[in-house]
């Protein structure tokens, strides 16, 4: 072979690889309305920037005819790129291979990216379309897979790892996502669940469909397993591309800043209005957060799951803030499991990449009854509290309305590490509503008065003068500062601002024990 030949040679086995399992199964793969894993890699990196490593990778089965059937890569794409600049690892599972089955050297691929990205600092991006374990592989899938979720696990609060889900993801194969901080998931062309439709009904006879099983709108409202779903491949990779650009790189160092023009007002006199007279009253709390943050910043993670609970990324004057608030338009804000389950997992996120918290309060304390405290409403709440408790990032609150019971001590107060404590002129800090406190302390009064009723408006009355308002939490310096809802903004900037050098180390120790 000369020199030509040979350069021909490497062309055409490129040419082999960009090609994956055929034209067949590409035409296959764009008629379910799905990208191929390269394409998808396209569209995620900035033009022109993906390096593709092991291209040439085949598998090494001699088993069941497998030694005749070689694709050149072995149906996952695995490189480098930049995204919005920005140095990142990737690997696209290829349907159009094996049906993007996960071999031994396939996994050897991932492995191989993810062990760079961790010694490079960089986030791993990971394009799930996968039928599992290659069959006809046996252990070392697993092992392959193994490989992979030990990786995840190291990698977990070191480098951001974000999945998208864009196709099938089955069997143990879902504990890769499950590991990594943010799964996104295409509607009506993804699923995800440890057991198929098939082994449902031989085991607990019951029928459902993969889509009812563990598409993404089911796991984007009732498990919580997706954090974002999406309508199709190309707003998925979309949103990961948007998702990053809060993040940095990696633990060491500081998210990346918007350049941000300071505007010759900050107050935001929509503010006031927002809070109803009537405190049973519900608002919608992403009005206060679209108000405050700056415009169009608001990336919400998880919007359908816990609704009771808001939690997502924005911009403060250009910098990356993480939003955790109770929401009263939805189950009146109240605590529970899931969204106390899902503002822990974000708190926890945040805190691990440097990300600042801003905190909304508006909260009448823990939902009540069996199905709460059966379920753990106990252990769950308590992940919430833990998660404040030690996260170490400049952390602030602002007390919009109710503040009550054990929810105002979980909802990053001072006591538990916050820096700084705002209360607007609505804030109620109290044990209990007035009501039920009324009914509590003055019960003989209430019961041996000529007009019980009357009374115990009375004295529903008294105790909303005494306690429903900031006075009480600021004259014993549990609130900073009691603050107009206007000047929110303003004070928040300058808050975020004082506490940049912020410097607080936890107890040494090998780690915590969060309640799981
Ligand atoms: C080898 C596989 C495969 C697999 C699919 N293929 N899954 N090859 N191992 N796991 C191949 C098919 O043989 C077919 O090859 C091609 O991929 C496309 O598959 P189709 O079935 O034609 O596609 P579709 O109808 O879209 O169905 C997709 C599917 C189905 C739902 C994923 O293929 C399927 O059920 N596969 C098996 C899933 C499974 O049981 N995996 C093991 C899970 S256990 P040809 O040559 O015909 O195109 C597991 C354990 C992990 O993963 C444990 C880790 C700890």
């Amino acid at each position: 072979m000369n020199r030509e030949e040979k350069i021909k040679l490497l062309e055409e086995k490129r040419q082999e690889a960009r090609m994956g399992g055929g034209e067949k199964r590409i035409e296959a793969q764009h008629k379910k309305g799905k990208l191929t894993a390269r394409e998808r890699i396209e569209l995620l990196m900035d033009k022109g920037s993906f390096q593709e490593t092991d291209a040439f990778v085949t598998h090494r089965s001699k088993d069941f005819g497998l030694e005749k059937q070689k694709f050149l890569g072995d149906g996952v794409i695995t490189g480098y790129g930049n995204i919005d600049g920005r140095l990142v690892y990737v690997f696209s599972q290829d349907f159009t291979v094996f049906g993007g089955s996960l071999s031994e050297m396939y996994a050897r691929k991932i492995v191989k990216i993810m062990d760079a990205a961790m010694k490079n600092g960089a986030p791993l991006i990971g394009l799930n379309d996968s039928g599992g374990a290659r069959i006809q592989e046996g252990v070392l899938s697993l092992a392959g897979y193994a490989d992979i979720f030990y990786r995840n696990t190291l990698a977990s609060g070191v480098i951001p790892q974000i999945s998208a889900i864009m196709g099938p993801c089955a069997g143990g194969a879902v504990y890769s996502p499950a590991i990594t901080d943010f799964n996104i998931m295409v509607q009506n062309s993804s699923y995800m669940f440890v057991t198929g439709p098939n082994v449902v009904k031989t085991v607990t006879h019951e029928e459902v469909t993969s889509e009812e099983l563990g598409g993404a709108s089911v796991h984007s409202s009732k498990s919580g397993v997706a954090h974002f779903s999406a309508p199709n491949d190309v707003e998925a990779i979309n949103a990961i591309r948007r998702l990053l650009s809060y993040m940095p790189q990696n633990c060491e160092e500081l998210p990346f800043h918007c350049t941000y023009e300071p505007e010759d007002d900050e107050l935001r006199p929509g503010l006031n209005n927002i809070v109803p007279e009537n405190p049973n009253m519900p608002y919608d709390i992403k009005d206060v957060i679209n108000l405050v943050a700056d415009d169009d910043s608001f990336m919400e993670v998880h919007k359908d799951f816990a609704e009771n609970m808001v939690v997502g990324f924005a911009r403060l004057a250009g910098r990356s803030i993480g939003i955790v608030a109770n929401q009263p338009a939805y189950l009146a804000g109240v605590l529970d499991i899931n969204s106390s389950k899902k503002a822990a997992r974000f708190v926890r996120f945040c805190d691990a990449f440097n990300i600042p918290l801003l905190v909304f309060e508006d909260v009448p304390g823990f939902l009540p009854g069996t199905d709460q405290e059966w379920n753990a409403i106990i252990v769950n709440g308590a992940k919430l509290l833990y998660a404040f408790s030690e996260a170490t990032v400049p952390r602030i609150t602002v007390i919009t309305r109710k503040a009550y019971g054990g929810a105002y001590d979980v909802m990053n107060s001072k006591h538990i590490g916050a820096d700084l404590n705002f209360a607007w002129p609505s804030a109620e800090i109290a044990v209990m509503g007035a009501k039920g406190a009324a009914e509590i302390i003055f019960r003989n009064e209430i019961k041996n008065a000529d007009d019980p009723q009357a009374k115990w408006l009375e004295k529903e009355q008294e105790y909303n003068e005494k306690f429903a308002n900031p006075y009480i939490a600021a004259s014993v310096a549990y609130v900073d500062e009691v603050i107009k809802p206007e000047e929110t903004r303003q004070k928040l900037i300058s808050g975020f601002k004082m506490l940049e050098n912020k410097v607080d180390n936890l107890p040494k120790k090998k780690h915590g024990n969060i309640p799981l």
